[in-house]
């Protein structure tokens, strides 16, 4: 729809891309209700209206439908998510099961309750905000990327259920962005193994075409969307590609080592 007609509800809205998002989506003429964790919306986020939720909790999840309700949105954006970055066999699992919780079962758990009202209306849409990573497993992001990729499942499965009603559902799939998401560890990774990221102005315009395009999917990146297609059709083709990124990884005890990898590495660059 345009978003002239959208009456967004956005989690992750304090966020780097939420924020950036909603500036985008007001100026285009939509309204913005924002969902995070403080009580109000952070200084420098430019919404109509704000939700205190932690996505994580039943009372959370029931804040945001009753918001949802009140101000009668018609746009969902999941933008919400946790990081995790690093060698698996070095991930603690309390870690693994908190990321799978607020990137795959929240979004999950807060559509099933969102679903009853938005199919009472004449249309409506869900925007997942996916990643890269959902469709193509890279090093050091075995469990962020598990979590995308059940979100891109899921989204991909829901959005065949529903066809033929009111409600539409989207995945938008940015490449890295430049948000504090990405730690100094990350960043260090980035540039030892050349990943290319955009700013959170060009996620939040890709956001906006998707909404008003009505397209299932948009990939950021047009070397992503080449791998996702390669990933798909050929998945074990690709295997090779990721030497340096899994070399750059941080040792087990935290020991950086990147830069003896950055001038080893002689894989392409990747999403
Ligand atoms: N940055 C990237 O490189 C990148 C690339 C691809 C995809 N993405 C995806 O894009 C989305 C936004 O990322 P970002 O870069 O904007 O991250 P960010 O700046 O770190 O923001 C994360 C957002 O998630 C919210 N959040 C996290 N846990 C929550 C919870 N339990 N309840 C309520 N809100 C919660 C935070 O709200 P609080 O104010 O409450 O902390 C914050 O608004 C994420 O889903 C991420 O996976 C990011």
């Amino acid at each position: 729809m345009k978003a002239a007609a959208a009456r967004v509800l956005m989690t992750g809205a304090s966020g780097g891309i939420g924020r950036a998002a909603a500036t985008e989506l007001r100026a285009a003429g939509a309204q913005v209700v924002g969902v995070g964790r403080g009580a109000q919306a952070p200084a420098g986020v430019l919404v109509d209206g704000w939700v205190q939720a932690d996505l994580n909790t039943p009372e959370g999840v029931l804040a945001v439908a009753q918001a949802a309700a009140t101000h009668r949105s018609n746009v969902v954006v999941l933008a919400a998510g946790q990081p995790c970055f690093g060698a698996f066999a070095q991930t603690p699992a309390a870690e693994a099961a908190a990321v799978l919780h607020s990137n795959l079962l929240a979004p999950l758990l807060l559509v099933q309750a969102l679903l009853p009202q938005l199919q009472r209306l004449p249309a409506a849409q869900i925007v997942f905000v996916g990643s890269a990573l959902g469709r193509i497993g890279v090093p050091g992001y075995s469990v962020y990327g598990a979590s995308k990729a059940g979100l891109h499942g899921f989204a991909e499965a829901l959005r065949r259920e529903l066809a033929g009603g009111p409600v539409h559902v989207q995945t938008l799939a940015p490449r890295a962005t430049r948000t504090a998401f990405n730690s100094a560890e990350v960043l260090a990774h980035h540039a030892a193994t050349g990943t290319a990221s955009d700013s959170p102005e060009t996620v939040a315009r890709a956001l906006l075409g998707l909404i008003e395009s009505g397209a299932a999917e948009r990939y950021i990146g047009a070397p992503e969307r080449l791998a996702v297609r390669l990933n798909g059709l050929l998945g074990a083709l690709l295997d090779g590609s990721f030497a340096a990124h899994r070399r750059s990884l941080p040792g087990p005890a935290g020991t950086a080592t990147h830069a003896a990898v950055a001038a080893t590495a002689t894989t392409p660059s990747t999403p």
